[in-house]
């Protein structure tokens, strides 16, 4: 059972349900009312500026009926009614004690090299012909910021079908895709090709391309492994081992460079740990090969500044951080490169080894899983 009333002279609503009350602003139920002339039925848009409701607004009245609640805003006379469920569901009645820094969404899972039981992984058709399949794949791709698909052709750009089946390719400086390959060397088969250090990609772009995949079309050399690591994960540990070392790399940006090529020169100012401005933990940027240290950060700081970067690149190399396996072919792998760090064992050239990697953003993927959220969520 609930009730409702008016209070401050209609510019409150206040809804009491299961003894608990829960206050609403009459500007908040004006600017999230749902009617066709303030909401579009079509795509959702909202068709009303701020300025097209009124400063003086007010409600002047509400009627309950079962669970709908009409309300009457003036000076418009505008009638418009909400679920109370629906209220309820939004209800923004809290108090925030104070903002905390270096959080994560608790949607997400962290973990670390202990995860192949857990590992989101699914058949490649599965992937391409299955709505319900790729579904479930997304969702535990959204929790752990990583996963697998299997059993895929040997085939080049096979990896293009994956990405249509979620989104697009980011097209960068490197193309649409990026070759990873090398041949049997059979003058120096002990010739070992080194392996490297677990990193985000691209980091001196903004914004960096937040979806990498990378597709084994061959692979026959011996190690080579991949490794991933939970970046979201270790920054906590690294706030939990030495909150000012957490403060000082999610507080001060680096530069991130890369002007390899004629007519390049990349560059992002940024933090290594990224933070929204209510806290959140949202971007780890982690790449030796294009980190640039010069005066971003004071002189009194520098010093705490290098042991938290080797800190926190130590946390990511202990083996207990890191989930490793071996891509075989027909085999892909894409990571959240907002969060989760990669990395590849040294191989040697006693075979051959070809990858083909791209880019794409998670815009696309959060798209296609919100569209499956609605198709099948109620039905499982
Ligand atoms: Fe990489």
């Amino acid at each position: 059972m609930h009730e409702c009333f008016l209070k401050d002279g209609g510019k409150i609503l206040v809804v009491k349900a299961n003894n608990k009350v829960t206050r609403f602003h009459s500007i908040w139920l004006r600017d999230n009312s749902r009617d066709e002339t303030t909401l579009s039925p079509q795509n959702q848009q909202k068709l009303i500026t701020l300025n097209d409701i009124p400063k003086s607004l007010k409600i002047s009245s509400l009627n309950l009926d079962g669970n709908e609640i009409e309300l009457v805003f003036q000076p418009e006379n505008k009638k418009v009614s909400f679920d109370v469920h629906w209220l309820l569901e939004n209800n923004y009645d809290y108090k925030l004690v104070n903002i905390k820094k270096g959080w994560v969404n608790d949607k997400i899972v962290l973990w670390d090299s202990d995860m192949s039981s857990t590992l989101p992984s699914i058949n490649f058709d599965k992937f391409i012909q299955s709505d319900f399949d790729l579904w479930k794949w997304l969702d535990k791709f959204l929790k752990y910021g990583f996963g697998k698909i299997i059993d895929g052709p040997e085939k080049q750009d096979t990896l293009f079908e994956i990405v249509k089946r979620f989104g697009y390719v980011r097209e960068t400086n490197y193309g649409r895709k990026f070759e990873v390959r090398s041949i049997k060397n059979p003058s120096n088969l002990a010739y070992t090709s080194k392996g490297l250090e677990a990193h985000t990609d691209n980091p001196y772009r903004d914004p960096v391309p937040s979806l990498q995949i990378l597709y084994s079309i061959e692979n026959s050399a011996t190690g080579g492994e991949s490794v991933v690591v939970d970046g979201f994960n270790a920054a906590l540990k690294l706030k939990d081992e030495n909150l000012e070392m957490f403060n000082v790399l999610s507080t001060y940006n680096v530069s991130f460079q890369f002007s390899g090529e004629e007519d390049l020169f990349l560059k992002a100012d940024k933090p290594m740990l990224e933070l929204a401005p209510n806290g959140e933990l949202k971007t780890i940027r982690f790449n030796n090969r294009s980190t640039i240290i010069k005066n971003n950060i004071p002189f009194d700081t520098m010093e705490l500044f290098y042991d938290a970067y080797r800190n926190f690149g130590e946390i990511m190399s202990d083996k207990s951080m890191q989930f490793c396996f071996s891509l075989q072919p027909g085999e892909c792998f894409i990571v959240d490169n907002t969060r989760v760090l990669h990395a590849r064992n040294e191989y040697m050239n006693d075979g051959n080894r070809w990858l083909q990697g791209c880019y794409s953003d998670k815009d696309g993927l959060l798209s296609k899983y919100e569209v499956l959220n609605l198709k099948y969520q109620n039905k499982c």
